[in-house]
């Protein structure tokens, strides 16, 4: 049964869950939390928080939109029939939860018709909750976000990140080491949610990133673009696992011409000591 999507509805509901899981996180965090699995590489792991807190989110996702589809960085693909699917990173930014360090997020976009029409990103541990609609705007709580505009490459704060895989990583470094001396600094905050949101809110000036998901930038892409950045792949194509980058147009452009010469969408065979 399709039950028609109300963009408003769905932006209620995507930041009231964000929120409540994010403070289920907070609550039930215990000093160190174990590591139950490892996906991708060893150091790429899952806490029982993790699967907690996406099992939270899906169920009140049921409750109140039983037909709608999900997908959902732990429990994979659930097919709908309803007007809308909800993609969810339960913690976007694990290892720095792992670790007590604060910059993780819960990440919850909304796709209606494949475009993303909604999103919330709750980072508990800094007390923020972003959120946007495709054409209303991004808000940090209450205050509308703007990016920084008219910033030269040569004095943008750049965040980034790192894959899970170490020949990826191999390629990440030989990019970053190209990159590093041509912009003001970089930051590797671990967390692409939280990242893009730093793009909307002007806390760094871009953000690149190969190999990221789609559940980790479908909310905070949109919260990024709402607050007048852009977000794309290389040469034109669309931002993807490929390649993300996102910054006000101008240094979008700039960016991304320092990008392409550098290859940076290829991987090198992993490295084994
Ligand atoms: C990771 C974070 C990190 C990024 C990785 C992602 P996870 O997500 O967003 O910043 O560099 O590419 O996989 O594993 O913490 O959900
Ligand atoms: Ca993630
Ligand atoms: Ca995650």
């Amino acid at each position: 049964m399709r039950v028609s999507p109300d963009r408003a509805e769905l932006l209620a509901l995507a930041v009231s869950i964000a929120d409540e899981a994010g403070r289920m996180l907070v609550a039930k965090r215990p000093a160190r939390p174990e590591v139950v699995e490892t996906k991708s590489s060893p150091t790429d792991v899952v806490t029982a928080l993790d699967r907690a807190a996406e099992e939270l989110i899906r169920a009140r996702i049921a409750a109140a939109r039983p037909y709608d589809a999900v997908l959902g960085e732990e429990g994979g693909d659930t097919p709908g029939t309803g007007g809308a699917r909800w993609v969810v990173d339960p913690i976007d930014g694990t290892v720095n939860f792992l670790y007590g360090l604060p910059d993780w997020a819960v990440s919850i976009g909304v796709e209606v018709d494949g475009e993303i029409v909604a999103g919330a990103v709750s980072v508990p541990r800094r007390g923020e909750l972003y959120s946007a609609s495709r054409g209303e705007g991004a808000w940090l709580g209450g205050e509308r976000l703007r990016c920084n505009t008219g910033v030269a490459l040569d004095r943008a704060l750049v965040a980034t990140g790192f894959g899970y895989d170490s020949g990826r990583r191999a390629v990440q470094a030989e990019v970053l080491a190209h990159v590093l001396p041509r912009v003001r600094d970089i930051r590797r905050g671990g967390s692409c949610a939280v990242d893009l949101c730093s793009v909307a809110a002007g806390r760094v000036d871009a953000y690149y990133e190969r190999g990221t998901n789609y559940w980790d930038h479908a909310a905070a892409g949109l919260i990024a673009t709402e607050a007048g950045a852009r977000i794309g792949g290389l040469r034109g194509r669309p931002h993807g696992t490929d390649m993300v980058v996102c910054a006000a147009p101008g240094l979008f452009d700039r960016l991304h011409d320092l990008l392409v010469p550098l290859d940076p969408e290829r991987d090198a065979p992993a490295v084994h000591e």
